[in-house]
């Protein structure tokens, strides 16, 4: 167990307080994707001091609680991420990471911190039905919504539905932004092999030099999106790191250029994954190289329905909260997707507030605005009672 200093029944404190208490203590003990035993522990750790029952290490360390109201056989899913990141935070904050190198800089500490928040809240008698809390390890491209299906997330824990959220830097802090369709986008990894012919840099003719040809590569990929795409649509191709040469004077045997592509729709998915392919086989032509593509499809698009993205704005509404419904989707993923593909859903941001300062997800000097807490506990339990028709 945890150190944290937040002990006895939530239910007697102050929810702001106390949700501020629980966000700081996780923020303060980051464990990155697939190593979130402690914060497993920390939720647990509270479940029990509110009475609930929960299972545990479900799809890694997973964990899921279960309350049920009233006579109702209806049931919905709340979904909170919980790991951290791979970066040394500089935020200075009181509760800034004890963990060097490891930060919870996208602010799952607050969205684990409000789904027990919404636990609290939904200890009232007035809805029926159940209600499974899913907190969810490894969202950061560790596969955890994945695993947790596959060990039977679904079957064990019944669910009709299943909702989320997202923290988001730029929109009013607390504002929910709802989507129809799209939020955010299907990415895949993509790495390009291209393999040439070693060779003295004095004598290019001797060689074939994969640095030129990936050169043209690079430039030739972004030709997919601004003529193979639809301009009314969206895409990204983005390469990121190009590994070559050792030596100023050898055209070396081979290059590695690895990214990411992004999409809103299967179709379009494909199209970009075609272009890729059609234009590297064409460099390899061009200047006689061996090219390997390897493109990994991860999360898929997340995508609300019409229907859940109608309950998610009313609760809201109706919880008090400004709601938004013009914002464009963002062509970041989220492991929530795989929720979606298993059960009708909705995922929303809700806002934290401004971005300036650095205070954007991933960056080193981001934080959870604290004040959205309670906030987004009220959304939570309210978009739940209203999906079980209480
Ligand atoms: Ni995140």
């Amino acid at each position: 167990m945890t150190g944290m200093g937040v002990t006895g029944m939530a239910v007697d404190k102050d929810l702001a307080e106390t949700l501020t208490g629980w966000r700081r203590h996780l923020h303060a003990h980051p464990e990155v994707s697939c190593q979130e035993r402690e914060t497993a522990a920390f939720v647990c750790a509270r479940l029990t001091e509110l009475g609930l029952p929960f299972v545990s290490d479900i799809g890694g360390h997973g964990v899921v609680a279960t309350i049920r109201r009233g006579a109702s056989n209806r049931s919905v899913g709340l979904r909170a991420d919980m790991d951290a990141l791979p970066i040394l935070e500089t935020t200075g904050a009181v509760h800034a990471s004890t963990r060097h190198g490891v930060m919870h800089a996208c602010g799952h500490d607050g969205h684990t911190a409000s789904l027990l928040g919404a636990a609290v809240l939904m200890r009232d008698t007035s809805w029926s039905g159940t209600v499974q809390l899913v907190f969810q390890p490894a969202e950061e491209g560790g596969g955890g919504a994945k695993a947790m299906i596959a060990d039977g997330l679904f079957e064990r824990f019944p669910m009709e539905r299943i909702y989320g959220y997202h923290n988001w830097p730029g929109l009013d802090a607390g504002t929910v932004a709802v989507h129809v369709g799209p939020v955010m986008a299907a990415g895949a990894r993509i790495a390009i092999h291209v393999r040439g012919h070693a060779g003295h840099a004095a004598l290019p003719h001797l060689s074939r030099d994969p640095m030129l040809a990936s050169a043209h590569l690079l430039v030739a990929l972004q030709s997919i999106v601004s003529r193979n795409v639809d301009p009314l649509d969206c895409a990204v191709v983005s390469i990121c790191t190009m590994e070559a040469g050792t030596a100023p004077n050898q055209i070396p045997q081979d290059t590695v250029m690895r990214g990411t592509m992004r999409t809103l729709r299967t179709a379009t998915r494909d199209a970009v994954e075609d272009g890729i392919r059609r234009v590297a086989a064409g460099i390899a032509q061009t200047f006689g190289m061996q090219i390997e593509v390897d493109i990994i499809h991860g999360m898929s698009v997340t995508a609300n329905t019409p229907e859940d993205a109608e309950i998610a704005s009313a609760a809201a509404a109706g919880a008090g909260l400004t709601v938004r419904r013009d914002l464009p989707p963002a062509m970041t993923g989220e492991d929530f997707s795989w929720f979606l593909q298993q059960r009708p859903g909705a995922f929303v941001w809700i806002g934290n507030g401004p971005a300036d300062g650095g205070r954007e997800l991933h960056n080193p000097n981001y934080d959870f605005t604290d004040a959205i807490l309670p906030l987004a506990a009220t959304y939570m339990a309210s978009v739940a009672k209203r999906a079980l028709g209480s």
